[in-house]
């Protein structure tokens, strides 16, 4: 861990400590842990690194912990086109339009082709719900029961309530049910622990294939749409293989299904392609975008659909029930559109999509690398989104411990590198660690991150 001069006094780091433990409420963290430690307080960021309130610095490789920040820390051109704009307007209700939103609905239409028509929201759980809103209300207008949402397992959607009805990660859903109906899963399409013990490529696909079953089950006259995330990323970073998403639009095709892509955080270039979908043969009804969208400068998110959906609204204007009767408030933040229009020219000028591809490449070949290592499970991913599943005994496949992982995050950190792990999602296989740096990242930045996974692994896990 690289140690600089700290920003702020001795006093002035103790005051701001103390006013964390006595009155933040951290997500996702066990507050009991504060009793014996400090919660770790970030203070400034500069390309991929950033500085936490003792001066201790750290490459992230998490992007801001889940996987926002694409276009990497200490900006001045974002802060600027944000500033420029809340100067000029800081904001307008969606029910108006105004002229960052045009813009960043022309320039979205533009890369997403096929889907033409925006709606603006401000997180990716709300952009979801607006996808579901939209399947359920096109049911309603057509006077049939096409209501439900099929998920995928190990799949996350996000943190409201039907989201989570919506995310296949059952420790995430425990304790906040009941939950709406008319969400159903479907089963993963993790190779590596195949729900249907077959291998590639002599399985038929069974994971893609198993999605008419549920449709069927279900019966087709009640079954609406399917939500996935393009590769599962929080659930375990699980790419697909190349021929499961033409399997599953022909399912959807063959049964009147609005297929909905998760991009939140897929999309901006996550992957190596501007989203995540353009791995594969397939063309979504409906994308849902946030995170790296204006690489968490602002918040902003987005679901974007097709023109056959949008068409589905357009009603005599006298009829006051027929149009999409939802709002956002902070939808209309211009803050947010300002941020995403620089963040997509950043993106373009610097080339970022095209260097994830390259950098992210050479960041799984360095982590194949440790594949031998006897606790070593599993290495997969795409661009800069990339997975190391830990087993503790390689025949059987089963998981190192709880402890262990937490052992080898531990090291990770003390390395001086930043990384994510699965947590609280698929029972029994929080196993893997989670590699995503800023898309700025150089094969250097990348070099790093993996010799810290590598002492993470070899110091700490061992077979069992
Ligand atoms: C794939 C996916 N969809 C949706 C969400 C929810 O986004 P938010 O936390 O902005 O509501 C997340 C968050 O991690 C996500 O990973």
């Amino acid at each position: 861990m690289h140690e600089t001069e700290p920003l702020l006094s001795e006093h002035d780091v103790q005051e701001i400590i103390q006013k964390d433990k006595d009155h933040l409420w951290h997500h996702l963290v066990q507050h009991k842990t504060f009793a014996s430690q400090d919660p770790r307080i970030f203070v400034e960021g500069e390309g991929v690194r950033v500085r936490d309130i003792h001066g201790n610095e750290y490459l992230d490789g998490a992007s801001g912990g889940v996987w926002c920040v694409n276009v990497g820390y200490g900006r001045e051109s974002m802060a600027r086109a944000v500033y420029d704009q809340l100067v000029q307007l800081p904001y307008y209700a969606g029910v108006a339009g105004t002229v960052p939103a045009a813009q960043l609905a022309d320039q979205l239409a533009e890369i997403l082709s096929g889907l033409d028509r925006v709606y603006f929201s401000s997180s990716g759980s709300e952009a979801n719900e607006k996808a579901f809103k939209m399947v359920r209300q096109i049911a309603h207008l057509n006077g049939g029961a096409k209501s439900k949402v099929l998920y995928r397992d190990r799949d996350y959607h996000g943190t409201t309530i039907a989201c989570l009805a919506a995310t296949g990660q059952p420790e995430r859903r425990e304790a906040y049910g009941p939950f709406p109906e008319g969400f159903v899963g479907f089963p993963h399409a993790l190779c590596y622990r195949c729900p249907f013990d077959l291998s590639y490529p002599d399985c038929n696909i069974e994971c893609a294939r198993a999605l008419e079953d549920v449709v069927q089950r279900e019966g087709p006259e009640t079954v609406g749409a399917v939500i996935v995330e393009p590769m599962t990323a929080g659930g375990g970073v699980i790419p697909p293989v190349d021929e499961y998403y033409p399997i599953l639009q022909e399912i959807c095709a063959k049964y009147d299904l609005l297929l909905i892509i998760d991009e939140v955080v897929c999309g901006f270039g996550r992957t190596g392609k501007m989203f995540g979908f353009e791995h594969y043969d397939v063309a979504p009804d409906i994308v849902t975008m946030a995170k790296g969208m204006a690489s968490a400068y602002a918040p902003i998110s987005a679901t974007a659909v097709r023109s056959e959906v949008f068409d589905e609204f357009l009603h005599d204007p006298s009829d006051t029930y027929d149009y999409f009767r939802d709002i956002s408030t902070y939808g209309g933040c211009t803050g947010g559109f300002a941020a995403a229009l620089e963040n997509l020219r950043i993106l373009e000028d610097e080339q970022l999509v095209e260097n994830a591809r390259v950098v992210g490449g050479y960041l799984l070949d360095c982590l194949r690398e440790l594949a031998d290592h006897e606790c070593v499970g599993d290495v997969r991913g795409e661009g800069l989104l990339v997975g190391v599943e830990l087993v503790a005994d390689k025949s059987s496949k089963r998981p190192v411990s709880e402890g262990v992982m937490n052992s080898v995050m531990r090291k990770i950190n003390e390395e001086g590198v930043l990384v994510g792990r699965t947590t609280r999602s698929f029972p029994g296989l929080n196993n893997t660690i989670n590699i995503a740096p800023p898309l700025i990242a150089t094969k250097a930045d990348v070099g790093e991150i993996v010799a810290a996974v590598k002492v993470g692994i070899e110091h700490e896990c061992s077979a069992t």
